[in-house]
Order: C-alpha cells, then sequence, then structure tokens
C-alpha cells in the first residue's frame, strides 16, 4: 500500500506515526514543507519519496499529486496536523480514494457546524452562536448570558480564545478579533477539562483513553507561573468517567468516523455532567500520545498505522499506569541558569520518572506563549492515580528551571 503522509516530520510525533506506516509495511510518500534534508530521523528513514511543498494553494498541490501519482498510485492519503486536513481531503477527492472527504471534514475543522451536527444528535455541547460582525458577538454573549468564552471557529492551542465576564470586557477583546472572519460564542462551562482519544478501525473504537488537563488548558495559556499538567487515567472506566466516555463514543457515532486516531475534549462539571468541546478526527498533540503509550506500554504510534494499513489493532493492552507530564515555564528571562529542586525529586520519585528532558544550562529561555511544552518536561507513571496526581502536583509546585 502506498501511503501519502501530510506533513511527515512536524510536529515532533508526525516523524514516529511516519515511521509506523513503514513498519506496517506501507511505501510512504511524504508531502509537506520542510526539505527532506531536513526532516527528522525516523520520519526521513521512512519514506520512499517527498513532495517538497510550500502550503498555501491547495489547488495547485492537488494537482502536483495527481500528476505524482500518474507514475507513483496512491492509496490512501493521510494527515494527523489539524491546518493540512482539508488539503489531505481535496487530495483523496482528486484521486478518488476513500477515508475522509472535504465535507465530512468541515464538523471537525468548524466549531460551529461540529456543535450543530452533535446538537442535531442529542449531544450535550454548551450553548452557543456564530457570529461574524462585532454586534453579533454582543448580542450572542448577551442572550447566552455571562461569562461565555468567544473563540474563532477554526481555532487551535487556545489562540483569540477569551473567557469575558461582562459587557466591558467584551468590549476589551472585540479589538482583537478584528482578523478573524467567524467567532463561536459560547456559554461558559465551569469544570475540568478533560479528553477522549481513540484509534479506530471502520468506525468500531479498538482503544480509548480518558485524561484531564490540570489546570484547565485555558487558564494555564493565560498564566505564565503554571505548570501544565495533563494526566492519563490508568482506568477509563471509572464511574466518574463514564458520562464523558459515553459522550465520546456517542460523538463519533454522530460524525461518522471511522478509521484512524481522534482527539476530543470535554468538560466534567461538578455535578459530574459531561459537557462537549470539541473534536479533531487526528491524534491529540502536545505529547499525549506518549502518555497513553506509557499508560500501558503500547505503541500508538504504530497501532494507528496498523489501523489504517490493515484496518486491524492487534496490540494487547493491559493498562498498568496512570500516566502524567508535566511542562515548566522557566522562571527569569534571558538563558536557563540553573535546576532547583532536581535533586530532591530524583530521589523521592526516580523509579516512577520515565522521562525528563529539560532545556539545557546556558540555553535561552523558551517564549512559554509560543510553545506549550515550555522549558522542559518530566513524565511520571504509578498504578496508584492518587499517588500520580500528587507526584505530579509536586514536581509542578517544586521543579524550577531558572533564567537570568
Ligand atoms: N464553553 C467553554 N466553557 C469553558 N471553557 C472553555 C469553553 N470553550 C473553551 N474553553 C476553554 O478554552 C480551551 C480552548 O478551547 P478549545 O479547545 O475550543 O480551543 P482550541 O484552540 O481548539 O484548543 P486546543 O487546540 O488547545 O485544544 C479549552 O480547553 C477550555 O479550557
Ligand atoms: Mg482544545
Amino acid at each position: 500500500m502506498n501511503v501519502l503522509m501530510i506533513s511527515p516530520g512536524f510536529p515532533r510525533e508526525m516523524q514516529f506515526f511516519t515511521r509506523g506506516l513503514a513498519a506496517q509495511g506501507a511505501t510512504v510518500i511524504g508531502l509537506g514543507d520542510q526539505p527532506r534534508e531536513r526532516l527528522p530521523g525516523p520520519a526521513a528513514e521512512a519514506l520512499s519519496a517527498h513532495l517538497h511543498v510550500a502550503f498555501g494553494d491547495d489547488a495547485a498541490i492537488v494537482e502536483q499529486v495527481a500528476n505524482f501519482a500518474q507514475r507513483v498510485p496512491i492509496h490512501r492519503v493521510e494527515c494527523l496536523w489539524e491546518p493540512y486536513m482539508i488539503l489531505a481531503a481535496r487530495i483523496r477527492e482528486r484521486l478518488g480514494l476513500p477515508g475522509l472527504t472535504v465535507q465530512a471534514t468541515i464538523p471537525y475543522r468548524d466549531k460551529e457546524v461540529m456543535k450543530r451536527v452533535l446538537d442535531a444528535a442529542g449531544i450535550r455541547t454548551p450553548h452557543h452562536y456564530s457570529a461574524t460582525t462585532a454586534a453579533g458577538v454582543i448580542e450572542a454573549a448577551e442572550t447566552i448570558g455571562y461569562p461565555v468564552i468567544v473563540k474563532p471557529i477554526a481555532g487551535a492551542g487556545s489562540e483569540s480564545t477569551y473567557k469575558v465576564r461582562s459587557r466591558d470586557e467584551l468590549d476589551g477583546i472585540l479589538p482583537a478579533l478584528r482578523s478573524v472572519t467567524e467567532v463561536s460564542v459560547e456559554e461558559f462551562v465551569e469544570g475540568e477539562d478533560m479528553t477522549f482519544d481513540t484509534l479506530c478501525v471502520n468506525g468500531e473504537v479498538q482503544h480509548y483513553n480518558i485524561s484531564t488537563y490540570i489546570p484547565r488548558a485555558l487558564f494555564m495559556k493565560e498564566n505564565e507561573w503554571v505548570s501544565p499538567i495533563t494526566l492519563v487515567y490508568r482506568d477509563p472506566d471509572r464511574p466518574e468517567l463514564a458520562a464523558g466516555r459515553e459522550m465520546g463514543f456517542q460523538v463519533l457515532k454522530a460524525l461518522g468516523f471511522q478509521t484512524g486516531y481522534t482527539h476530543m475534549e470535554w468538560y466534567r462539571t461538578p455535578a459530574g455532567e459531561a459537557v462537549f468541546g470539541e473534536i479533531g478526527a487526528r491524534s491529540p498533540g502536545a505529547g499525549l500520545v506518549d502518555l497513553i503509550n506509557y499508560a500501558s506500554d503500547i505503541d500508538t504510534y504504530t497501532g494507528w498505522a496498523e489501523c489504517v494499513v490493515h484496518g486491524r489493532f492487534s496490540q494487547v493492552v493491559e493498562r498498568k499506569y496512570n500516566a502524567a507530564w508535566i511542562y515548566k515555564r522557566a522562571r527569569g528571562h534571558g538563558r536557563i541558569q540553573r535546576y532547583e529542586g532536581l535533586e530532591a525529586i530524583l530521589t523521592e520519585f526516580g523509579p516512577h520518572i520515565v522521562e525528563i528532558d529539560l532545556n539545557p544550562i546556558g540555553s535561552g529561555r523558551r517564549d512559554w506563549r509560543q510553545v506549550l511544552v515550555g522549558d522542559g518536561l518530566v513524565v511520571v507513571r504509578h498504578p496508584d492515580l492518587a499517588t500520580t496526581r500528587r507526584m505530579a502536583e509536586h514536581i509542578a509546585a517544586h521543579l524550577h528551571i531558572v533564567a537570568g
């Protein structure tokens, strides 16, 4: 099987999915804006050919691929990187290939269409309106009642996403939204940010995962002092997760998702209700795939590829650990000077730490607004949920990267 993999080397996770395709016996053709010699090793080694393109002009890329496909037939087009999902669908349509069409991709890309489809299926979404003008945003906010969330319909990484508590605050953010053509205005849902992530084959869920962001994604995006944590539950069948899990299965059915990785976000309210957040027809980002793998000692990079290439997921999953990463943002400006608290943490939690990757001493601190991973990461895992959470919160509070 010849698979066209879009953006085979970026973001970081893609190189492992690309390698997985080759490991499953596919002939992998890359398409992306990185030249072949600058692709990360695992991606470069997995590719039989690479189409180096400048993203932007979809029609031109579709024609380029169609020409290429006259020499080397393409059997599948895969894309796990959100910005190019529509391009992938256009190529599929042009070549007459199975997988998501443009029409079927839109509900994953447009947060208003997404919620309308799910409303029709009886799924609990936040009360929402779309708006294309400042007056429309104001009207929507006043109809819903404050606080509301205002965000672009095709947003990612909480970019231009605001919690708005009053008309005054709304007036304050409207200028920043001028460049956004359509926004979603939503009821603000109190609760925890949760995920529901799956591998599917022909509409059947082969593996699912539930995790939580600590604190909520928007809060970590707004406050530099936070050390963001994502925690994967060892047991996604815990009773308190049941509402979200069931919603996840219903959402996949309502959207007719077939084969691949999915990443859904939902909110768990203090009363235990599940409210839909968003869904991507792609793998989760920011290292969550690694946590899913650590939790069960599995490899869902290759597992995804097996779903795509062979239509099955044959890894035996034993749910062994809760797993959490903690991202650290350096204190101070300039270059990384030292780490504080690292030795104590290694002494205390050593056997439960599976990965440490800190921005090296002497290197420049990163812009925490640009990179969620900040200046370093620690990954812990443990069979007991409370212990895992305690370790993660301890590391968030007591490990410091100091710049100056
Ligand atoms: N209706 C809502 N109620 C409460 N919080 C919300 C709501 N909508 C969004 N948020 C907060 O904002 C965050 C970002 O929103 P959303 O996930 O829709 O945007 P995104 O930019 O696609 O996010 P990302 O790409 O980071 O997953 C959510 O994770 C949540 O913390
Ligand atoms: Mg999100």
